[in-house]
């Protein structure tokens, strides 16, 4: 697996690009929907750069002593990494690729229990040592579990360099079900029967609302099995058993729809299928980058309110969004929440946040359930966070990281006494 590091070209290209909305030699690149602009990230946002923002030739000159062959300067090549996935805002940047991550896969059974699922790293820290905790062992409680620092840290407290992951064994029966309801009330419903009915075979719970079906039917040619329905379940089963799961799930299907709480559904055994039934709810996002601008928050919640936040931001905006959509693995309470417009609105933003970090907040729910806070979201951490957790995290970072080298910008709210320039 190859890791993009991004800098900035040297400083003499970058003086000379200053003030120009058009860089040299970087056309402007387009959104999915062939209309939005892609912008510099400093006309979007008030970042105060570091010290370190700007590179001058002698550092490329370094990467380049350092690394042979691997310093990527064509700006063609180095083009993808300068937009961010949503292709929204851009760097005038160029990117090294470095081959530094490497991910040791051990069979459960082999050396651990069957269900094992044990993950340890080694990374490099900021002063350039290297903390090694790869072990293969399930069991290690000398100390602090100093792993999980790093693990979700995206990448601000050190760089991961190898990862051992202890793999559970392959079920060897898997089945979806995928079912239309007829109201969010109903697809609770259906989550309290299915737990109850599946128990430990039940390995997922998803759901989607209507307008999720329509836009991944209409910009991605998906279609449907189920009839039109406000909202769609899909529900996967995972055993070692299949005559004993399929019953079980027989016999689920069987009062969900006795009982109304399933007006229509399909179930899928063969690998195929159930690909096909997993890519209605998997490429959600991927149909919602057609739509314009997507606001996205992905929010965990008690079930039972899951969708009412989707409902409140619909009545907010009215039709200043295009769309709010709702979606997500209501199995662990997390709602991926998605607003699109044609292009970014700065008074649309304001009209949802702080509103749904306020909305989260009240019913003790997070503000990230499983993307992260990244640079975006980093000054609503408290919304999810006392202030002494907040503090005691600067303060590992500043320890881990002094100057701030890694993965700038994200994460965390900025130290009080951080110096910027
Ligand atoms: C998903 C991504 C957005 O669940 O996490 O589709
Ligand atoms: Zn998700």
């Amino acid at each position: 697996m190859a890791a993009a590091v991004v800098w900035r070209r040297g400083a003499a290209w970058l003086r000379s690009c200053r003030g120009n909305r058009e860089l040299p030699g970087v056309p402007r690149a387009r959104g999915c929907a062939g209309s939005r602009e892609v912008v510099p990230t400093c006309e979007r946002y008030a970042v105060r750069r570091l010290p370190f923002a700007r590179l001058a030739d002698g550092d490329v000159a370094f990467f380049e002593r350092l690394m042979p062959g691997r310093v990527i300067t064509g700006e063609e090549e180095v083009k993808p990494f300068n937009v961010d996935w949503l292709k929204s805002v851009r760097e005038p940047q160029l990117a090294l690729r470095v081959p530094c991550f490497h991910c040791r896969l051990q069979p459960a059974g082999v050396e651990a229990p069957d269900n094992g699922r044990g993950v340890s790293d080694s990374q490099v820290l900021a002063d350039g040592s290297a903390l090694d905790c790869l072990t293969s062992l399930r069991k290690d409680n000398t100390g602090y579990d100093l792993k999980q620092l790093f693990i979700g840290s995206e990448g601000t407290l050190g760089v991961i360099t190898a990862v051992s992951i202890l793999c559970p064994q392959r079920p060897k029966a898997v089945n979806v079900a995928f079912l239309g309801c007829q109201s969010f009330a109903k697809v609770l419903e259906t989550f309290t029967t299915c737990r109850a009915m599946l128990g430990e075979i039940l390995s997922a719970y998803e759901f989607m609302d209507e307008k999720c079906m329509e836009l991944v039917e209409t910009h991605l040619k998906l279609s449907s099995p189920v009839a039109d329905s406000p909202f769609y379940v899909l529900i996967e089963t995972s055993g070692s058993n299949s005559t004993h799961d399929e019953e079980k799930l027989h016999n689920f299907l069987e009062r969900a729809m006795a009982s109304g709480l399933v007006t229509d559904g399909t179930v899928a055994t063969d690998e195929k299928k159930i690909k096909v039934l997993w890519s209605l709810r998997e490429r959600i996002t991927e149909a919602l980058t057609h739509e314009g601008y997507v606001y996205k928050y992905d929010i965990s919640l008690p079930v039972g309110k899951l969708y009412d936040l989707v409902t409140d931001m619909r009545a907010r905006l009215g039709q200043s969004a295009k769309n709010v959509v709702g979606y997500g693995h209501l199995g662990d309470g997390n709602l991926h929440l998605n607003i699109t417009a044609e292009s970014y609105s700065h008074s649309l933003l304001e009209a949802i946040e702080p509103f749904v970090y306020e909305w989260t907040a009240r019913c003790s729910g997070s503000i990230s359930a499983e993307h992260g806070l990244g640079f975006k979201k980093r000054h609503f951490i408290h919304y999810s966070k006392p202030h002494e957790a907040v503090l005691l995290m600067q303060q590992f970072k500043a320890m881990l990281d002094p100057k701030g080298i890694l993965n700038p910008y994200k994460t965390l709210p900025s130290a009080p006494d951080r110096s910027a320039c």
